[in-house]
């Protein structure tokens, strides 16, 4: 079964707890129509709680997290524990954006993602590589080490399911706010670039003993899904920008049913 999931990320509209609901509420109703498709949405802090009551089939998500649960982290976003009490089973940890916006590091995300799987929360972890690092030839290194920093330097050590966390493939000159701070229309990665990084991806986690879904993210929305949905190695989409209007996530979902 594909997952498909909405990064609501900090869009004005969906912060705003009616719409949110709104959105929340239309598509459970549409979703008893859809078989075989795991829906997830990655709400900001604000909506989050309210619309965990009110979810069903679709599960909410936190956009990121803190590693401690107390102390003086002024700014700090919410803690693991706090998140697993709200009925919150999924979050992102080390989205390019709080890497480039908040200076999260690999040794964050490492932090972050060992609480996560501590408190009972199923990590979703974002990697990928600018531009200029794939034009370098350099995208296996940098996946490699955002993997060994940022999920096996804690990996070993934790004891849970072997399915409890999931890898988001998001090139970062694939999503759309980073290639419209450039002036760049937003594209997708090409198809043999993600088949590459995500087989690689699952190598890696396969020689670990760790069978890992990978997700593809970036410029995603429904005129291209269906090319990345047809793949065996595509497990799942994080839609962004498509992400915010209704009927353009619902397509999405609509088709991904089909495979
Ligand atoms: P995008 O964002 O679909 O707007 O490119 C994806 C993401 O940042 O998760």
């Amino acid at each position: 079964m594909k997952i498909i999931c909405a990064n609501w990320k900090f869009n004005q509209k969906l912060r705003k707890e009616k719409e949110a609901l709104n959105f929340l509420l239309n598509l459970e109703k549409k979703l008893k129509k859809i078989k075989n498709v795991e829906v997830k949405i990655f709400a900001h802090f604000s909506v989050m709680k309210a619309l965990s009551k009110k979810s069903k089939k679709v599960k909410i998500g936190a956009q990121d997290l803190h590693w401690e649960e107390d102390g003086a982290f002024t700014g700090a976003t919410i803690s693991a524990r706090e998140l697993f009490s709200m009925g919150i089973k999924e979050v992102l940890v080390g989205h390019s954006e709080t890497r480039f916006y908040f200076g999260v590091d690999n040794k964050k995300v490492a932090l972050k993602f060992q609480r996560a799987i501590e408190n009972g929360l199923s990590p979703m972890v974002c990697i990928g590589e600018t531009l200029e690092e794939k034009e370098e030839g350099k995208t296996e290194e940098v996946l490699r080490k955002q993997i060994e920093e940022g999920i096996l330097s804690v990996l070993k050590e934790l004891h849970f399911p072997k399915n409890s966390f999931s890898i988001a493939y998001e090139p970062i000159y694939a999503i759309s706010g980073f290639a419209k701070m450039e002036g760049k229309t937003p594209r997708p990665a090409e198809l043999k670039d993600i088949e590459f990084a995500h087989k690689f991806i699952k190598e890696i986690f396969l020689q670990e003993n760790y069978p890992v879904k990978v997700l593809y993210g970036g410029s995603c929305n429904p005129e291209n899904a269906s090319e990345f949905l047809s793949k065996d190695f595509i497990d799942g989409l994080l839609v962004g920008s498509a992400s915010f209007d209704f009927d353009s996530f619902f397509n999405i979902i609509k088709l991904t049913s089909q495979f």
